[in-house]
């Protein structure tokens, strides 16, 4: 497939056990926490091999330990490792996963910018309170992952690929090996589908088109033993997806409706997750500004991010069925598109006036939800770039989060937190709903100058029943910076957060 093509070499990681002052290779990690003058513990230990080399540069650069700040240090005297670099770790007593990730997520950056291949590094974390072995080491793989990625499919000048190829946590005590080792292992299926997702997001709508989606569903079914349908405009047609079918009338190219099934015989519940997968977003006849619609190849982001973790699941095998749902087609214009004020019969039976056809996420989401309660799911997942308004509320490193049931919410949050995935709760505010009715039908898609964010998940809501429900909508989906965790372009938000939060149904 062509995304294989885009994902670069992959790092292999491990543990070895020994002394950090013993190890050979390019680039040793430790760190430091804000405030210390002098390093303690495993850095002490280098710091000490190394003559005092570490103390002497903090001091000579006012090197103050802040979370992600960096300091190389070259040895003078007979060492193993060719260069020492020291991460800070920024206060001991706010030391969690997320700060772990940022830390590990630059000193990897760092070990590419100086071309390494061997890289070792210290466990970072390691002793501090409620902070596992495992959580450390996931931590470190996962922002070792996410902090070295760049998309550079394209570039045929100057590009250079991750060179690092061998990434070693070096451990005394060989009792904490096991748990080391599943860490690494869980950062390896997670940090890999958000690469995957990164790449999908990244590449282009000329690439990365309705069919493009399908096939690649289709393969992944194929290596996971999953059954994946995928509907074309005549079939979904006939089987009565109307809202998706109206965004999808001003197409050129082929519209897809992907349906992936992944089953566990031990399963007790099923979960859909869905994903908006508008493949580009011009607004349709309600025409984005040339301003506003640059951009919008990332209007299928949620799509990518389910397929990430249909693809992830044969990995962990947690015990629920999984149903991924993707409405994928372009929105654009055209002599067949649809105009605003036209009406149509959604999947679930209710009319629905479509006002403004940018508001285009939530009809095909429509119809996908209430086909995810005709399969019987229990629990409803959807994840979508659907507000410009929540961009303006949370920014683009915060997504936001809906739902009926306050336990998913919850639980997806914490599973955001593992992953670098940040979501704050917005509220479902039901007495909005009057704001989504139609002179003319049941409901209508848009209402100017309303709540933006809230009335797109209420009409989403308005498909879902009674089934708990959980929307999120994806305003961190691409950042115009670097951070910590990504470059500029696609963080691959979304796929972290199901595949940690799906994992909780996985044995032991
Ligand atoms: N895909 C956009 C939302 C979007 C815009 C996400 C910019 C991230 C950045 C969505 O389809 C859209 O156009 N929404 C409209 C809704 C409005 C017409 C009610 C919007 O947000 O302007
Ligand atoms: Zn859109
Ligand atoms: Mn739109």
């Amino acid at each position: 497939m062509a995304w294989a093509q885009v994902t670069e070499a992959a790092m292999d990681f491990g543990v070895k056990q020994g002394s950090l002052t013993e190890v050979e290779c390019d680039v040793l990690i430790v760190n430091l926490f804000e405030g210390l003058k002098e390093p303690g513990g495993a850095t002490g230990a280098v710091d000490k091999a190394l003559g005092g080399a570490i103390t002497s540069r903090i001091a000579e650069e006012e090197f103050e330990g802040k979370l992600g700040d960096i300091l190389v240090v070259r040895p003078c005297v007979e060492f193993p490792a060719k260069k020492v670099l020291v991460v800070g770790l920024g206060k001991q007593d706010e030391l969690g996963v997320p700060e772990i990730m940022r830390a590990a997520a630059v000193a990897g950056r760092k070990s590419r910018e100086l071309r390494a291949k061997n890289v070792a590094s210290v466990l970072h974390g390691a002793g501090a309170a409620g902070l596992s072995p495992m959580d450390c080491s996931r931590a470190v793989v996962f922002g070792t992952m996410l902090g070295t990625y760049e998309f550079i499919h394209w570039k045929t000048e100057k590009a250079k690929e991750n060179s690092i190829e061998m990434f070693e946590i070096v451990e005394l005590s060989a009792e904490k090996f096991d748990e080391i080792e599943r860490g690494i292992e869980v950062a390896k299926i997670i940090g890999d589908a958000v690469i995957f997702t990164r790449d999908l997001v990244n590449e282009p709508s000329n690439v990365v088109t309705p069919t493009y989606l399908a096939d690649l569903a289709q393969s992944i079914a194929g290596e996971g033993n999953m059954r994946c349908r995928v509907m074309d405009r005549k079939e979904f047609e006939a089987e009565g997806f109307g809202l998706y079918a109206a965004v999808a009338r001003g197409a050129a190219v082929e519209p897809k409706f992907i349906e992936m099934r992944y089953e566990s015989p031990g399963a007790k519940k099923t979960v859909a997750i869905i994903g908006k997968g508008i493949t580009y977003d011009t607004g349709g006849y309600s025409l984005k500004s040339s301003e506003h619609m640059y951009g919008m190849k990332d209007d299928m982001s949620g799509a990518a991010a389910v397929l990430a973790a249909m693809r992830a699941l044969p990995q962990f095998k947690p015990e629920v069925n999984v149903i991924g749902l993707i409405p994928a087609t372009e929105n654009a214009i055209g002599n067949v598109a649809i105009h605003p004020g036209d009406i149509f019969k959604s999947y679930s039976g209710k009319t629905v006036e479509v006002t403004n056809t940018d508001a285009e996420g939530r009809l095909t989401l429509g119809d996908a939800v209430a086909y995810a309660n005709e399969l019987g799911a229990d629990e409803i997942i959807d994840l979508a770039t659907l507000t410009g308004a929540c961009v303006t509320a949370l920014g683009r490193e915060i997504s936001g989060i809906f739902g009926t049931k306050q336990e998913l919410v919850d639980q997806l949050i914490a599973a955001g937190r593992l992953t670098g995935e940040q979501m704050w709760q917005l509220p479902l505010h039901l007495d909005y709903k009057e704001h989504l009715k139609s002179d003319v039908a049941d409901l209508r898609n848009a209402e100017r100058g309303g709540p933006g964010a809230i009335l797109g998940a209420l009409f989403i809501h308005a498909f879902a029943d009674d089934t708990p429900w959980v929307h999120i909508d994806l305003s961190s989906t691409v950042i115009d910076k670097d951070v910590h965790l990504a470059k500029k372009g696609s963080t691959g938000i979304g796929a972290g957060t199901l595949i940690q939060y799906l994992m909780g149904y996985a044995k032991g």
